[in-house]
Parts: C-alpha cells; sequence; structure tokens
C-alpha cells in the first residue's frame, strides 16, 4: 500500500476514536428526567422497613451526623420529615409534589439539587425506578 495512504488511514482511525470516546464521556452524564417513576403499588410502606435501608445506602453518607448537608437529616424519620435549612420536603399523601422525589428523580434542568448529586465522590448512583416508585408510595400513603 501507498505510504501516504497509510498515514491518512491512521489518522482517520485515531481521529473517529477520539470522537466516540467523547460520545461515551458524553452519553454518562444523566439527562433531567421528563417524568417521574409511577408509585410502586406495594402496601404499608413504612420507613424503618422500606426507606431507611435506601437512604442508608445512596443519602446517609452525605446527610446525617453535626453538619449534614443542606442541614437536612435522612437516618431518622423525624430528621427527613422536617427536612432541609428551607423547610420540609416530603408532603405527606402527595409524592408528585415532594421535593425529595423531584430531586432523586432528577426532574427539572437544575442539576444542582439532583440527589445523590452527580459525580459525588463517594461514587453513590442514582436510584432506580423502582427505589423511587417505593419512595412514592411511601410518601402516598403518608410517609409514616
Ligand atoms: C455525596 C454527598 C451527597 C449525597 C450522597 C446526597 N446528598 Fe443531598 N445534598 C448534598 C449537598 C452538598 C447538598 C446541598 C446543596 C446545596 O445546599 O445547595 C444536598 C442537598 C439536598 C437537598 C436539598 C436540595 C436543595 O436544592 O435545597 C435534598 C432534598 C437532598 N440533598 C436529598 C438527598 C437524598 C434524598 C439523597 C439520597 C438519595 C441525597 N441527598 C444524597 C450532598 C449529598
Amino acid at each position: 500500500m501507498h505510504p501516504k495512504k497509510t498515514s491518512l488511514k491512521l489518522a482517520v482511525a485515531a481521529l473517529s476514536a477520539l470522537f466516540s470516546l467523547i460520545a461515551v464521556g458524553s452519553a454518562k452524564d444523566p439527562k433531567p428526567a421528563a417524568t417521574l417513576p409511577p408509585a410502586s403499588t406495594q402496601t404499608g410502606v413504612t420507613y424503618a422497613k422500606d426507606m431507611k435501608p435506601i437512604f442508608e445506602v445512596s443519602c446517609v453518607k452525605c446527610h446525617q451526623g453535626d453538619k449534614p448537608k443542606a442541614r437536612l437529616k435522612m437516618d431518622t424519620l423525624e430528621g427527613v420529615l422536617k427536612g432541609t435549612k428551607h423547610g420540609a420536603i416530603v408532603i405527606p399523601g402527595n409524592s408528585a409534589k415532594s421535593m425529595l422525589v423531584e430531586s432523586v428523580a432528577y426532574l427539572g434542568s437544575d442539576s444542582e439539587s439532583w440527589m445523590p448529586p452527580i459525580h459525588n465522590k463517594a461514587g453513590i448512583k442514582q436510584l432506580t425506578p423502582e427505589q423511587i416508585g417505593l419512595i412514592r408510595a411511601w410518601i402516598d400513603q403518608g410517609a409514616k
């Protein structure tokens, strides 16, 4: 093969490899959700039985102790119901309007309020639609 053609081919291959890397990089970023996952049909959902295990894995690292982020404590039911320094994040009986649900569903374009934060250093992942559905059921059933 002609040497010039070979180096051109190599350059094209290197460029396309670079572009696919860039494409993968941006695809990793979560996008704002247009809709909320539906509430779970599970009955008898409680903080102690169903929420605490989820919050312990995904939230309490930053939301407990003496200096919880946004002054929100998630390691007790009282803490979650009390909310942040700005007030309640749970409206018992109305999960769709509860800020807690909006933040975990990555609803709205303000990615600052998405929880857990994207690219957090602890590597904590976004909740699954099933987990969000269970949180919705808990709030809709009165957040007990
Ligand atoms: C890696 C740390 C970290 C984790 C994990 C984390 N948060 Fe947060 N959270 C923060 C920080 C930092 C803020 C404060 C943002 C601010 O004050 O602007 C915050 C603020 C919030 C707020 C208030 C948002 C606002 O806009 O005022 C809510 C609600 C919240 N977190 C819920 C959660 C829930 C629910 C989870 C688990 C699913 C969670 N967080 C997990 C760090 C974290």
